[in-house]
């Protein structure tokens, strides 16, 4: 599984790529731009200055999402129970050993990493940081369900690439672990992934791109629980999806990935996937793209 190759970013911070998975980890553009702007920013941590909160880490990869949470809360002393989902080791062995990438955080960041790989956790007085390694399907289950999330970062790869961390049977035991207005953060906007998350109850938001245009229409989608409008913090860096992006969610697009017992092979779930398209009187993807005049996204969305 970890056949990982080092990428150095347009923006200076490293990165991996999967030869198994035949992804990068981050966007080209920027590793720590792509955690700042998708995860970071959209997070609105002001709301818990001196206080706790609680959040969940699915595939911590490098941990550039965690480190960049971490360094934020360290500044505005906040209290953190934070979980994260990982199947390998290799990349957070690999954070430890890149001084670039250490030096991009609070020292305190390296203390608790190196911590999360000696013994799988960290305490002291203000963070208690738990990692759980193995399949995100299995190890979500261990997580005590007494405990709901403020945020919850998704972050795996493609939902082509890795369809597993996409499927209704998961995104529902993932979303059940959200508190009362937590949110899910993703950097995907799929259709389906977008779908799915409506109809498990959430109001889905679009994460705004720095610029737009035919390609870069979105950043990501941000899923709130039991969303009421008068609670919800304002947040400059989403909001409602446009007309062109609710029409995507009536394509064929938006069929689910599905994965019952949470135990289907990637090529198990893309088959079905592709046969119910084919029995589906959805409209066609490719109508939708010609309507807005885009090409098909050939990165991670
Ligand atoms: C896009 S990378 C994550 C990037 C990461 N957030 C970072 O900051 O580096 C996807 C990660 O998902 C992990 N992964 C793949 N399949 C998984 C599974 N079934 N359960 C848990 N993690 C998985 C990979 O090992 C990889 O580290």
């Amino acid at each position: 599984m970890s056949e990982l190759v080092e990428i150095l970013t347009k923006d200076g911070s490293y990165s991996l790529r999967s030869a198994f998975f035949q992804e990068n980890f981050h966007s080209l553009l920027g590793a720590l731009k792509e955690t700042k702007s998708k995860f970071t920013a959209t997070s609105n941590l002001q709301r818990f200055k001196g206080k706790s909160l609680n959040v969940l880490d699915i595939c911590f990869g490098l941990g550039y999402n965690s480190a960049s949470l971490l360094n934020e809360l360290i500044k505005q002393k906040s209290y953190l129970n934070l979980f994260a989902l990982e199947i390998d080791k290799k990349p957070l062995e690999y954070s430890l050993r890149n001084e670039s990438f250490l030096k991009l955080w609070d020292p305190k960041v390296k203390k608790i990493f190196e911590s999360l790989d000696r013994k799988d956790y960290f305490e002291d007085q203000f963070f208690k940081c738990t990692i759980l390694w193995g399949d995100a399907r299995e190890k979500i289950k261990v997580i005590p369900s007494s405990i709901k999330f403020d945020l919850i970062y998704l972050d795996g790869f493609s939902p082509q690439k890795c369809p597993q961390m996409w499927t209704i049977e998961f995104l529902s035991k993932v979303t059940e672990k959200l508190n009362p207005q937590g949110y899910l953060i993703t950097y995907s906007s799929s259709a389906a992934i977008r779908k799915t998350l409506r109809n498990l109850g959430l109001e889905i938001f679009t994460i705004k791109p720095s610029f737009k245009n035919r390609t870069f229409w979105s950043q990501g989608t941000v899923a709130v629980s039991k969303f009421d409008k008068n609670k919800l913090k304002p947040n400059f860096n989403f909001e409602k999806l446009s007309l062109m992006e609710e029409e995507h969610l009536l394509t064929k697009a938006s069929i689910p990935y599905r994965d019952q017992d949470l135990n289907s092979s990637k090529d198990d779930i893309i088959r079905r996937r592709l046969d119910e398209q084919l029995f589906s009187n959805l409209l066609s993807t490719n109508k939708w793209r010609e309507k807005w005049g885009m090409t098909k996204l050939s990165i991670k969305s």
